[in-house]
């Protein structure tokens, strides 16, 4: 995976009053090694409600508890069979969060009443720091992705800034951690570029007796990778579980239409368009063509996760008509990457045709 050197990574001073904010009741945007996720003090239910308001987001998706590593995961969730332990112990901290029956004690604002958590524990320098700034470690910080409901994931400080309308002042005092005049949100950690790109694998292990495990958004780490674990490969959602929110079909989504075509068809119908006057950007990773605006990703599901985001940002912001991807390969590799994508297109079925016919 390839990483940026970031221009200014949040330091001690930034992030202790992160953490400070955050015992307040306030928010606070920080990286992880997934996505930029927009956090609140898990426990207290009117600081869960401010990430809603910001993300204008439905009050019945639940949020994800983020811990520091070596939480008391048994202070958070009960029946905890071994082999969610065992995830835990291999991938922990990493992109994958559990979802687990939830603790009494923990409020049900973070699951939006549900009796189940999702909990993770990140591997990002910066939000490792913030969790153990936070309570003294022992809090847990609830955070989805630092994005308006339905937009892409931010995978850096500036795309956090882009989502809430903020602007970066000079903040000589605040060491990376960035004042912002949104009145919602006051502080974005800087971290560099999201290594992984999209968001966490989420396995449902909390009806695993019943159900087994399940698959509710495939990531970084593979459902295969899970099975060398436990010995059961994650069953897909449809089959077992209730749909998660991130599997809404909208999910993702830039402004501009999004459509996927493989290689091969690629050219041509670039060509059409641009015959018609449509401006075309494209975001490919193995075919070459030359369009108005144009994004070149690692042909490598992991290369490619790392650039997505910032190639449908970069690319919605081009005043083009159309954004056409070219297809991933459609192996299990590719999966998260590509339900990202499939998610990117929803609700632009035809716009090829409508566009060539104006
Ligand atoms: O990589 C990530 O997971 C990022 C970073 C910030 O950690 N966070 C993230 O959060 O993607 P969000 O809120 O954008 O997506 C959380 C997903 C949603 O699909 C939600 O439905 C699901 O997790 N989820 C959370 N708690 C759940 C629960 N108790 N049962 C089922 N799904 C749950
Ligand atoms: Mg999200």
């Amino acid at each position: 995976m390839k990483q940026q050197p970031p221009a200014s990574v949040a330091d001690h001073a930034a992030i202790a009053e992160a953490a400070a904010i955050l015992e307040q009741g306030g928010l606070v945007a920080f990286p992880t090694e997934t996505v930029y996720g927009l956090g609140a003090d898990a426990e207290n239910p009117a600081a869960v409600a401010r990430i809603y308001e910001a993300k204008g987001r439905p009050h019945d998706h639940p949020v994800i508890v983020h811990v520091a590593p070596g939480a008391d995961l048994d202070y958070w969730v009960t029946d905890v069979p071994d082999e969610a332990r065992k995830l835990v112990q291999a991938f922990w901290p990493g992109p994958l969060t559990l979802i687990l029956k939830r603790h009494p004690q923990i409020p049900d604002a973070v699951s939006a009443g549900q009796d189940s958590v999702g909990i993770r524990c990140p591997s990002h320098p910066v939000a490792i720091a913030l969790l153990q700034a936070f309570k003294g470690g022992k809090g847990g910080v609830a955070a989805p992705s630092a994005n308006k409901f339905g937009n892409v994931s931010p995978t850096t400080a500036q795309h956090v800034r882009d989502e809430f309308g903020m602007d970066q002042h000079d903040d000589g005092d605040l060491g990376g951690g960035v004042a912002c005049s949104a009145a919602e949100l006051s502080v974005v950690l800087e971290g560099g570029s999201s290594q992984v790109g999209i968001e966490s694998t989420i396995v449902d292990m909390s009806r695993l007796a019943t159900h087994g495990p399940v698959l509710l958004r495939p990531g970084h780490i593979s459902a295969q990778q899970i099975a060398d674990v436990i010995g059961m490969l994650p069953a897909a959602p449809d089959q077992a579980a209730p749909r998660a929110s991130g599997t809404l079909e909208s999910h993702y989504a830039p402004r501009t239409p999004v459509t996927m075509l493989a290689a091969a068809a690629l050219a041509d119908t670039l060509a059409r368009l641009r015959a018609r006057g449509v401006k075309v950007a494209v975001i490919s990773h193995a075919a070459t063509v030359a369009a108005d605006a144009q994004r070149v990703l690692p042909a490598d599901p992991a290369g490619y996760a790392y650039g997505l985001y910032a190639a449908l940002r970069d690319m919605d912001q081009t005043g083009s008509g159309l954004i056409l991807v070219e297809t991933p390969p459609q192996d299990a590799d590719w999966l998260g990457v590509n339900d990202r994508l499939r998610r990117s297109v929803f609700g632009s079925a035809g716009v090829i045709d409508s566009l060539l016919q104006k």
